[in-house]
């Protein structure tokens, strides 16, 4: 039964918290993904789990076990790093029975669980190969091979996709995903790639300065971000500064800058507030010429790129405020720069926050 919980745990070093009073629960058999900028303490979470550095404060369980002094090889982990750790003078075979020969499994047994991740990984017909003779993707298969084969329950993942071309990794985190199910392993996975956290995980956190800020499923944390933080680092979000102007039943209406107003979902917050805006580019509705919309501000485009899937628009509105705008490229009619367009703001799927204490634009700083 690997649960892990993390009760008021704080590491420091010097004066850095790369854990801030973290308290967090994983449960069993669960792909959980900490997602957060550079810095903020993911890979000191994962360490503090394995045992690999100690905490200064709290407690950390993993099953039913208090393990604060359970060495890292008591813990029952497998392990998988960012940069390749394969032993490089050890073919894939070796490599991957590793972990069951220093167990002392008899060789027989040690050979069954060999064939068996290493068909998992679908590298059988490699292991005979080093690791310098094998491409990234397959040396983090190996390494996810080996991390299986010492039969661990709990498996640490520090950005195992993080040293891959984008095509590798996004079938690499599939496959890890599907073994995770298949074994009924609890899975952390660490990832500064929100994309990639939305698209295996059931559940998140996502990690600021060694602090939580939210955990929720990616739909949770996408519908309902709690914080300006999260509405920019899950997905991507325009925000625009205002304060509350007035209240009514359907919502807030929020004062823009140069007195536009628009109209808002329900929060609890009081006439005059200062207050951030927070809209997705998919939901803005935009037309070609001016138009007497509800919700609606007229702007210009100052800029189109074309990606691909997606057409993005960069539009200014008449009260100064730049908005991103994006479309299916394939479904809609491509609208060009200089032209006047209206933007219509979708009124349930807005999002209200307090303007942030430090400043909007300290408070969405990732470093
Ligand atoms: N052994 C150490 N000694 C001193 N400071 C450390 C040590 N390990 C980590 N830190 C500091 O703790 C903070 C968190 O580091 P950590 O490696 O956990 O971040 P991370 O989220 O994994 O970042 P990245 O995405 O860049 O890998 C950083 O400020 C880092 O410099
Ligand atoms: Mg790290």
């Amino acid at each position: 039964m690997p649960d892990v919980r993390l009760a008021n745990v704080t590491k420091r070093y010097g004066k850095i918290v790369a854990a801030d009073n973290v308290n967090l629960h994983i449960y069993d058999k669960e792909y959980f993904s900490l997602l957060g900028p550079s810095g903020c303490g993911k890979t000191t979470l994962l360490r503090l789990v394995a045992g690999l550095v100690q905490p200064n404060e709290g407690e950390i369980y993993i099953g039913d076990r208090l393990v604060n002094n359970v060495p890292p090889e008591d813990r029952d982990i497998g392990f998988v790093f960012q940069t390749f750790a394969l032993f490089p003078h050890m073919n894939s075979w070796d490599n991957v029975i590793y972990g069951p020969r220093v167990k002392g499994f008899d060789m027989k047994k040690a050979e069954t669980i060999g064939h068996e991740v290493l068909e998992m990984v679908r590298l059988h017909e490699r292991l005979d190969a080093y690791p310098n003779e094998l491409s990234g993707g397959m040396m983090q298969r190996i390494a996810v091979a080996r991390a299986l084969a010492a039969g661990a329950k709990l498996l640490l993942l520090d950005e195992p996709l993080g040293q891959l071309d984008a095509k590798v990794r996004n079938v690499l985190r599939y496959e890890i995903r599907k073994m995770v199910k298949d074994l009924e392993l609890t899975a952390v996975h660490v990832t500064h790639d929100q994309a990639e956290a939305m698209a295996i995980s059931d559940r998140i956190a996502v990690i600021k300065k060694g602090r939580i800020i939210q955990v929720g499923t990616p739909k949770e944390l996408y519908m309902a971000p709690k914080s300006v933080f999260v509405a920019h680092f899950i997905g991507e979000s325009n925000f625009l500064e205002g304060y509350i102007s007035s209240i009514n039943k359907e919502g807030l209406i929020i004062e823009l800058r140069n007195g536009m107003r628009v109209h808002t979902v329900q929060k609890n917050m009081k006439k005059g507030e200062r207050a951030v805006l927070a809209v997705r580019p998919e939901t803005f509705v935009i037309e070609k010429g001016i138009k007497k919309k509800k919700n609606s501000i007229l702007g210009i485009i100052e800029r189109t790129t074309f990606e691909g899937t997606n057409i993005r628009y960069k539009v200014r509105l008449e009260n100064d405020d730049l908005v991103m705008v994006v479309k299916p490229s394939l479904i809609e009619e491509w609208l060009n720069v200089g032209e006047k367009v209206t933007v219509s703001f979708p009124q349930s799927k807005t999002h209200i926050f307090a303007y942030p204490e430090v400043g909007l634009k300290e408070e969405l700083a990732v470093e």
